[in-house]
């Protein structure tokens, strides 16, 4: 029977270390590691344990050491932030003394002795906060802020524009006005279809659209796309063709959220290829028929290696000047946030979208859903 619980403080602070959300190490004054968790070993990148190192040997920031020295030499914590040039890394550093408070004090000599031992052995207690990430939201904030700021005042300053010239033109040529009517109507079509692409994003982002979760059929439900698709590609003097690998595959998906993916997967798709060209929805099963794989593939214009990895950002729009100028609205095309929805819609579904292209030969849209397996019993 155990009558006195102790605790083994060692390891007990070792698990203290380890509980911190960032790289800690604890040094001595003479800078030699003492303690350390296992993300200093990753953030150092280190193969062998650290005890005993000392830590100039290993950080070469100067603005790091500097920090620690200071507050060795003051006894006194530091902060500071340390912005790397040239690149997007950003570290919050804080070094605080550890002190060894003696416990109990009999006499002044006693005292003193013992704060003299306590100020040779404090520790100093290192962590390095990354930023980085932090900064990059920050980051995607500001552009989204600029971005939407651009996208609104654009159509905006051509309806003032055009009801100016509207107003001029309203008395003495009828069929002139007419026409600015009608281009005053696109664009607010345009920004309306906007705004209501904006709402959706933000409803999807927080959670706030449940998804409907239930049994669809995966070969169904491609062909309801081809046909909502078709006269938009005959429009284009394009072919739109299936290939369906299982007719009566069960997916677990909203089919209205998935439908949504698809439309603007095929949307783009007709909007980036060149008449004459082929756009392909198609399903495959994947890992032993668990996942049931969607994908579109065009024969356009492509998308450059190193904007595939910015397209399902939120506005981002590629080399701006290649779609067609005849699509949706002014400007030869949307605002930029399809791939961001269709991005949110997969991944609430548990899923992940993709994209390959060769510049010139075409671009490849994938996603997975899970497949629901009909239970026997
Ligand atoms: N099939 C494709 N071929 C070539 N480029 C593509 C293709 N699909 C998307 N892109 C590129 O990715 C960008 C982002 O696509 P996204 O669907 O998010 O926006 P959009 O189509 O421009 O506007 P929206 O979908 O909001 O109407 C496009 O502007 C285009 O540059
Ligand atoms: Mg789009």
């Amino acid at each position: 029977m155990v009558d006195q619980v102790t605790i083994n403080y060692q390891h007990f602070f070792q698990k203290l270390l380890e509980a911190a959300p960032w790289p800690v190490i604890i040094v001595d004054r003479n800078l030699s590691i003492r303690f350390y968790n296992q993300l200093a070993v990753h953030l150092l990148e280190a193969t062998e344990s650290l005890l005993g190192v000392k830590l100039d040997q290993l950080i070469q920031d100067q603005a790091i050491l500097q920090l620690v020295q200071e507050s060795i030499l003051s006894d006194q914590p530091r902060k500071g932030e340390l912005v790397k040039t040239n690149s997007s890394t950003a570290w919050k550093v804080s070094v605080t003394p550890l002190e060894h408070a003696p416990q109990k004090v009999e006499n002044q000599v006693q005292r003193e002795s013992i704060e003299q031992l306590a100020q040779a052995c404090s520790y100093f207690a290192i962590a390095i906060e990354d930023l980085s990430e932090l900064r990059r939201l920050e980051r995607v904030r500001r552009d989204f802020i600029t971005n939407i700021s651009h996208e609104l005042r654009t159509p905006l300053a051509s309806v003032r524009l055009l009801a100016e010239t509207l107003e001029d033109a309203i008395d003495t040529d009828r069929d002139k006005a007419q026409i600015f009517l009608e281009k005053i109507e696109t664009e607010v079509q345009h920004l309306s279809a906007l705004v209501s692409e904006l709402l959706e994003l933000s409803r999807i982002e927080s959670g706030l659209l449940p998804m409907v979760i239930e049994p669809v059929e995966a070969g169904q439900l491609v062909r309801e796309i081809m046909a909502r698709m078709l006269p938009q590609a005959q429009r284009h003097r394009l072919t739109l063709r299936t290939e369906i690998q299982d007719e009566h595959i069960l997916v677990a998906a909203d089919s209205k959220q998935i439908a949504r993916v698809l439309v603007n997967l095929v949307h783009n798709a007709i909007k980036f290829t060149p008449s004459g060209g082929t756009v392909t929805i198609g399903t495959v099963l994947e890992r032993g028929g668990q996942t049931q794989r969607f994908f579109v593939r065009d024969t356009g214009v492509g998308i450059r290696p190193e904007e595939l990895p910015r397209i399902f950002e939120r506005f981002y729009k590629a080399d701006r000047a290649r779609s067609k100028t005849d699509f949706i609205g002014p400007g030869g095309g949307g605002s930029g946030l399809g791939l961001a929805i269709a991005r949110h819609v997969v991944e609430a579904h548990g899923g992940r979208i993709i994209a390959e292209s060769i510049p010139g030969q075409g671009s490849t849209f994938r996603f997975t859903l899970p497949v629901i397996v009909p239970s026997n019993s």
